[in-house]
């Protein structure tokens, strides 16, 4: 993982000048994309840097799947430039953008249901990690999956499946996650714990890209903000400046 040094100094020897922000990990400039000849995303800008939660809502169809297919490399841009590490990555394969940390859960939680805890985590040793250490990584964060190794997947409840996508996220080590609708179909509490996690996961230095539609949960987390609808940013912010904004909008959406 390669991430930005933000732990050189302990708390109390901060120094006094304002620090520049940090590098950006992922960075979407101007970026377009489209289905065959519709466009569906029209320029969109967006940076998300090593510890920060990035909290990218919209209504249904706003252009968020497309945006994290877009950094993550499976669907190309028709304009605008995608950098990771400050380094332009446009139109690179996914396949070695993963291999530099891109890590990307899709909506739908991303197991194999038929496959047991253990060896959905076991697929993941074609990054290179033992199946010990992937597993030790695994039921440190989310002990349930420690219990349940040997159950299928599939007959888990939806936060526990969740727990497993996320798992087999971590294990790739990632450098920039995404997450697609994390709370789809789950109750407010286990999205609350969820959440608590990915916040963990992005203070150990990862970039977390994280999108909703409905976004309570997810603002009590994020660093900023931002609100995609038809493909463009409407606003984004400090998460506090843009809850008043998504009732707004929300309301209007569903007229
Ligand atoms: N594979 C596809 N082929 C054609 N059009 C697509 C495809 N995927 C998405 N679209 C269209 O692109 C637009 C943006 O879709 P996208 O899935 O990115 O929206 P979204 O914000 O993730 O919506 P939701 O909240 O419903 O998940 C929509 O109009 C959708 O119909
Ligand atoms: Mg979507």
């Amino acid at each position: 993982m390669t991430l930005p040094d933000t732990d050189r100094y302990p708390t109390e020897q901060l120094p006094v000048v304002t620090a520049p922000a940090p590098a950006p990990l992922l960075e979407l400039r101007e970026a377009r994309a489209a289905y065959d000849a519709i466009t569906v995303l029209h320029g969109v800008d967006l940076t998300v840097a090593g510890g920060q939660v990035v909290a990218l809502l919209g209504p249904n169809g706003a252009g968020k799947t497309t945006t994290l297919k877009v950094a993550a490399g499976v669907h190309p841009v028709s304009g605008g430039r995608l950098l990771l590490g400050g380094r332009d990555v446009t139109g690179v394969d996914p396949k070695d953008l993963a291999r530099k940390g891109v890590c990307l859960i899709p909506e739908g939680r991303g197991v194999f249901p038929n496959l047991s805890v253990r060896d959905n985590l076991l697929m993941m040793t074609f990054t290179g990690r033992s199946r010990s250490e992937i597993e030790e990584i695994a039921f440190t964060r989310f002990p349930i999956l420690g219990k349940r190794a040997h159950q299928l997947a599939g007959t888990m409840s939806g936060g526990e499946q969740q727990m497993l996508a996320l798992a087999r996220g971590l294990a790739t080590d990632p450098a920039v996650l995404m997450l697609d609708e994390l709370s789809m179909g789950l109750a407010p509490l286990i999205v609350g714990r969820l959440y608590d996690q990915v916040a963990e996961i992005a203070r150990q230095g990862v970039a977390v890209l994280v999108v909703e539609q409905f976004a309570a949960a997810v603002l009590d987390i994020a660093d900023h903000a931002a609100v995609l609808v038809r493909g463009r940013i409407e606003k984004q912010g400090h998460p506090d400046s843009l809850r008043h904004e998504l009732a707004e909008l929300y309301l209007g959406s569903s007229k």
